[in-house]
């Protein structure tokens, strides 16, 4: 779905229009392993001495400092120090013959007031999201110039004319590209997110409307696999793997619309009473809210933004739910698709689902509690053949003991 094309190009890696942020990365035997030019804006809001929220808006600078990068075998990381204390960095990873970029850790000093002037906070906050850098060729030097903002929460990183290779052999940049699908000249028949929408009829005095084409149906979702760290060393705290769709009623229009994890930007946050978990794609956003009561957990909010093929933009949530209830130390498991009602204009379905919010140890899920329907029907299958096997039982020994008596009468008359 997310494709990448490698192109044959004169320049490749070497020649860039972009005067964005360059480096270039030696590995212990001085030779070129890594080699970045890319531009980021962030945008972070904080909270202020006088209880206001500000947000603000600035550039990664040409001037930085790349000394805490490093390239090893299979893995290595871009680490871009610059102002006072601020870094940002970039995981990379092989993954056969293709490479990507696991993760990318925004780290910002809020005493800085050059930048966060009249923070509340003297901290250093940092924020860890998931780009859609996945499948560059080894090899290959991954180019996007189209814009890829990455949401987490209270940051916003736009990055664009992007221009990255790990694992340089030879210390020689590649003059082949792996290009971003959003550079493709011709924009690909599948969308981003897989959508189907009826077919807009327009409604005239001869055509009755259109309410009741049927829709056609989209593939299964595919399940991601999501986890919050509450720091960049630590095992994760929270644990979710679903495949999710959505679908949205708006007037006499239904729509469905699945997340693809591929695409997905996963950030929240882990706490003893609560926890957050929020998706990001280009189709939606959406965010589930966890809260631990006496014991159990489950599943209190969520919140769906959408943009719908219409062009609208649809927002509707629940802050009022009682969904995957399950003991606090273990998880909550449904293999089943679901279809869960959030709102009357909103159902969440989902697919191979298993969560764990709270007292996730050494990074795994604990034992599952299955859902009512898993759970049931796993009952039911030994009940019934126990109940089938009985029946036949006594089926046999019924026609048995007729056969016997028939015989030993047909004995008596001859
Ligand atoms: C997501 O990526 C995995 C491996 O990177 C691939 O096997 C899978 O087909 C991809 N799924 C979609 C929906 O693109
Ligand atoms: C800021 O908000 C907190 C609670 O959110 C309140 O206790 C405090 O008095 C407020 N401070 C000012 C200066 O408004
Ligand atoms: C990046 O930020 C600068 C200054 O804050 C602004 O002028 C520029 O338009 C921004 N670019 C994008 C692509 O958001
Ligand atoms: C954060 O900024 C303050 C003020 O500029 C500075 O004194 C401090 O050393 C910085 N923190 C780090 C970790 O660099
Ligand atoms: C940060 O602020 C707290 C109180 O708000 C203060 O106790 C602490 O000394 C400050 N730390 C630094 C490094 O300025
Ligand atoms: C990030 O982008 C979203 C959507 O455009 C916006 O609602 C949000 O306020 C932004 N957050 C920050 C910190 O800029
Ligand atoms: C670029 O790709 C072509 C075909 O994929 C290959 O023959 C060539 O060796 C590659 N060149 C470089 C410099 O990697
Ligand atoms: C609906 O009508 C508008 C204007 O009359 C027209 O531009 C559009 O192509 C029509 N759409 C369909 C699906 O017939
Ligand atoms: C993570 O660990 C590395 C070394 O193992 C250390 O340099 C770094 O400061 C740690 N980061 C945090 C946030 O603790
Ligand atoms: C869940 O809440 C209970 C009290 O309501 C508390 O004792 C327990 O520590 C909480 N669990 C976690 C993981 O913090
Ligand atoms: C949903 O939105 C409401 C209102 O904006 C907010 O109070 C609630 O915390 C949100 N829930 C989630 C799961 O984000
Ligand atoms: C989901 O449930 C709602 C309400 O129970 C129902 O109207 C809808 O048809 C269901 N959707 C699917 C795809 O089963």
């Amino acid at each position: 779905m997310f494709r990448y094309f490698s192109l044959l190009l004169a320049f490749g890696c070497v020649i860039h229009p972009s005067h964005g942020t360059e480096v270039m990365v030696k590995d212990k035997d001085d030779k070129l392993c890594l080699y970045a030019n890319l531009m980021v804006n962030f945008s972070v809001s904080y909270e202020a001495a006088d209880n206001k929220s500000n947000t603000v808006q600035f550039e990664l600078p040409a001037n930085v400092m790349s000394d805490g990068s490093k390239c090893e075998e299979t893995n290595s990381m871009l680490k871009l120090d610059f102002g006072a204390g601020h870094s940002w960095s970039v995981k990379f990873t092989i993954n056969g013959n293709v490479y990507q970029a696991d993760s990318i850790t925004f780290s910002y000093n809020l005493s800085d007031s050059t930048i966060f002037p009249k923070s509340a906070s003297n901290e250093t906050v940092s924020v860890i999201v998931r780009p859609h850098i996945t499948d560059v060729s080894m090899d290959t030097c991954y180019s996007c110039n189209s814009k890829e903002t990455i949401q987490a929460e209270s940051v916003n990183q736009t990055l664009w004319n992007v221009l990255i290779q790990a694992f340089i052999s030879n210390g020689t940049q590649s003059k082949n590209l792996t290009t971003c699908a959003a550079d493709l000249p011709t924009p690909t028949p599948t969308a981003p997110d897989t959508t189907t929408v009826a077919p807009v009829t327009n409604v005239t005095t001869s055509a009755p409307p259109s309410t009741t084409t049927p829709t056609p149906t989209l593939p299964t979702p595919s399940t991601g696999n999501y986890s919050i760290k509450p720091d960049e060393n630590s095992t994760a705290c929270l644990l979710a793997n679903f495949g999710l769709r959505i679908g949205v009623k708006q007037g006499e229009k239904y729509q469905e619309i699945n997340l693809d994890p591929n695409r997905t930007s996963v950030s929240g946050s882990c706490g003893g009473n609560s926890s957050e978990l929020v998706l990001v794609s280009s189709a939606m956003t959406i965010s589930f809210a966890f809260t631990n009561d006496t014991k159990k957990f489950r599943l209190q909010g969520v919140n769906v933004t959408a943009k719908l093929s219409s062009g609208t933009v649809f927002s509707e949530g629940n802050s009022s739910l009682s969904l995957w209830e399950a003991s606090v130390g273990s998880s909550y498991m449904c293999n089943k698709e679901q279809n869960y009602t959030i709102t009357g204009q909103l159902n969440v379905f989902t697919f191979d689902l298993q969560v764990q919010p709270f007292e996730v140890k050494k990074g795994l899920f604990s034992t599952a509690e299955e859902c009512f329907l898993d759970s049931d029907l796993s009952f039911l299958v030994p009940i019934a053949v126990g109940v089938a096997l009985s029946f036949l039982i006594v089926l046999v020994l019924i026609s048995y003991l007729i056969g016997r008596r028939k015989s030993r009468t047909g004995y008596q008359s001859v």
